[in-house]
């Protein structure tokens, strides 16, 4: 085996060049393996994956656009093992679909039905969380478990429960729950949090999209009503894949139609879309616990939650809004993480005291270098100005506040940012991490940027050649707590990293240093190595994974690994911005310290049309896990555009579908992934 490097200076492997090959990709001595893939069957009686269309049961089945994962550890005898680094749940987010190869021949009417409900009703399963046991067979030779009574899958009509201050709320009922604080399902699971007793968060990012409204609701709504509705884009008029024109009255269909039919509301799902938005905690070791919507963090397009726990703080939570111009946002529970509740049995109880009751604040970033964390509480925050069409908004109570959660944070002035993605903490020193992952002109323009969203240029590359203004390659945004305290109301911040074609000229562009060995764009999932990866560490592995539109032209998505140093390494920098036009603007901001060959590498590169998402490693830090997404998704039933993973041992016939999968990495001396 070799050397750990406890506290590396230095990267150990060599970088991955560019590749635009149907394969992953990882560097020298390193080794592959497929795990679960898009159909793989949980239970013992569902039949394998044709992948040919004709498989339905997706209730029991890997579903598809595998995103953020977590491997929580098993004991030999099958109860939680933190430590665990031979046998775990893996418990995955499905987002979307590549619906074209769900059926035999694409599917019928997806854009405004009427839809068989067959196929709807597989796509609606397809969506959701999976948990499913991994295993090492010794040496690290990793499969999962088919029939292993840990597996489950969590679906959008899987019930669930509301808690915190909205539970209970108007706002939330439904004809489901007339009295709000039941509801059925989560969808498109973005990434995930991990809480200090063993629960999975889930994070429902775009999930607005899902709704239908026809025109002549409108009317029926209320002026505030249509403020919020205009505010987080309920504004399709077939929702997407038009399930809700299913061939049935079942209200696992009908529910994604939230046009006002009755006269109370609830006779209807009028207000179904408030049942979506939130972070749900789910217990990976009890496969009949009920999870639970946690209401005190907020309702937004939430990306991910990353948990940061301190013996004697409280619990912080810190949370991307991931649309153009929406904001970062941080949860304080009111109780202080006593370190025994980590290990309580009574997970989601835990998740009850810490989760339940704090305060939500979303983040300023001002030019200095400095941030405030703004409190969203019902008496302190300001009404909602006016815009456009939508008069003033008067909040009600904190339920109000915390279902419209992006009003409350527009009326306080927090800082618009350019696509708030993934956050990630470094566990030795609490730093935090948010990827920005990209914006254009229509989104910010020249005279919108600030301090910390400082770039605007032309980028005409990638699968287009038109112009892309705006910070088409995206950067990654620190800040450090003052005092290192979770419960801090003011910050220090710095930009890491700012994404870049090496070889793309312009002054603001390759603002970092990056080469050929580690130039990247559209930075999204982001994960610190363990604190146990290894033991002792004083500088851990920061991992980045891209979803790009402006760089695939050159190459494929990928993972990159670092060694970032901290908030402050750099100092003040100024930008020439360009726009449209020849117009200039300059822009100063903090900057680290720039990019070298030592301090971050490409590690892996997937395969053709993939993003990469979705990333954890064992405790042992011998096997990392990373989530490859909707290759091939620009391809038809008739002409699949990627056969990965079939691509990934040999040559795959052309009529091969693609899946989405995790792959297990390993190093083939058995030795620490990346250093
Ligand atoms: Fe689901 Fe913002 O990525
Ligand atoms: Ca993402
Ligand atoms: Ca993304
Ligand atoms: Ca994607």
């Amino acid at each position: 085996q070799t050397t750990v490097r406890v506290s590396p200076s230095a990267l150990g492997f060599a970088a991955v060049p560019h590749s635009l090959a149907d394969v992953v990709k990882v560097p020298s001595g390193y080794s592959v393996t497929v795990m679960t893939r898009l159909g793989d069957p949980l239970s013992a009686s569902t039949a394998a994956y044709a992948n040919d269309g004709s498989d339905s049961d997706f209730a029991h089945r890997i579903g598809d656009h595998g995103d953020a994962l977590h491997f929580f550890g098993l004991s030999s005898a099958g109860g939680r093992d933190d430590g665990s680094s031979v046998r775990g749940l893996m418990v995955q987010n499905h987002e979307n679909l590549n619906v074209q190869y769900l059926h035999p021949n694409g599917p019928t009417n997806v854009s405004s039905g009427p839809r068989p409900a067959a196929e709807a009703l597989k796509e609606i399963e397809a969506h959701g969380v999976s948990v499913s046991e991994y295993q090492d067979a010794g040496s690290r030779k990793w499969s999962y478990v088919k029939g292993s009574s840990f597996n489950r899958r969590i679906t959008p009509n899987t019930p669930m429960s509301f808690h915190g201050p909205a539970a209970g709320s108007s706002l939330l009922f439904t004809a489901y729950s007339a009295t709000g604080i039941a509801g059925r399902g989560t969808i498109n699971n973005c990434a995930n949090g991990i809480t200090p007793w063993a629960t999975n968060l889930t994070c429902e990012e775009n999930w607005a999209g899902y709704f239908r409204r026809d025109a002549a609701d409108d009317a029926k709504r209320t002026a505030r009503e249509m403020t919020a509705i205009a505010r987080y884009g309920v504004t399709s008029r077939t929702g997407n894949f038009a399930w809700s024109t299913a061939s049935s009255t079942d209200s696992i269909y009908t529910k994604w139609n939230a046009t006002i039919t009755g006269a109370a509301a609830t006779d209807d799902y009028r207000n179904e879309f408030n049942q979506y938005g939130w972070v749900v905690e789910i217990d990976p070791y009890d496969p009949a616990s009920t999870p639970r919507k946690r209401t005190a963090l907020g309702r937004m397009g939430h990306e991910g939650a990353f948990v940061r726990a301190v013996a004697g703080q409280p619990l912080g939570v810190y949370m991307g809004d991931d649309s153009r111009r929406e904001y970062l946002y941080k949860f304080v529970s009111s109780a202080a993480y006593a370190a025994a509740d980590g290990a309580s049995t009574s997970r989601l109880a835990m998740g009850d005291k810490y989760l339940d009751a704090g305060t939500l604040y979303v983040a300023r970033f001002n030019a200095d270098g400095t941030g405030q964390w703004l409190p969203l509480v019902f008496g302190s925050v300001p009404n909602r100005a006016a815009t456009g069409t939508y008069p003033e908004y008067v909040f009600a109570d904190q339920a109000d506040i915390l279902v419209n959660t992006r009003l409350a944070a527009d009326a306080v002035g927090a800082t618009p940012m350019d696509r708030p993605e993934w956050t990630a903490g470094n566990p030795v020193t609490g730093e935090i991490y948010l990827t920005l992952t990209n914006n254009n002109a229509a989104g910010r323009p020249l005279t919108g940027t600030d301090a910390a969203n400082p770039r605007h240029y032309n980028d005409p590359k990638g699968a287009s050649a038109t112009a892309q203004y705006g910070n088409p390659n995206g950067h990654i945004i620190r800040l450090r707590e003052t005092g290192d305290t979770t419960a801090a109301t003011t910050f220090k911040w710095d930009i890491y990293l700012f994404g870049a074609d090496a070889a793309d000229a312009g002054a603001q562009v390759n603002l970092s240093g990056l080469t050929a060995d580690n130039d990247f764009s559209s930075p999204d999932g982001c994960y610190f190595s363990r604190a146990t990866n290894p033991a002792g560490q004083i500088n851990p592995v920061l991992w980045i994974e891209t979803d790009d539109g402006a760089m695939t032209d050159r190459t494929n998505c990928m993972l990159l690994a670092a060694l970032p140093g901290h908030v402050g390494d750099g100092g003040a920098k100024t930008i020439t911005n360009t726009g449209s036009g020849g117009a200039t603007a300059t822009q100063a901001t903090y900057q680290g310290a720039p990019a070298t060959a030592a301090t971050l590498r490409r590690f892996l590169v997937g395969p053709v049309q993939c993003e990469i998402t979705g990333i954890d490693m064992t405790p042992d830090g011998r096997t990392l896990f990373v989530g490859i997404q909707h290759p091939g998704e620009d391809g038809s039933a008739a002409a699949p555009s990627s056969h990965w993973p079939d691509s990934q041992t040999g040559t795959a016939a052309a009529t091969v579908r693609p899946r989405s999968a995790i792959v297990a990495i390993t190093k083939d001396d058995g030795g620490i992934i990346a250093l």
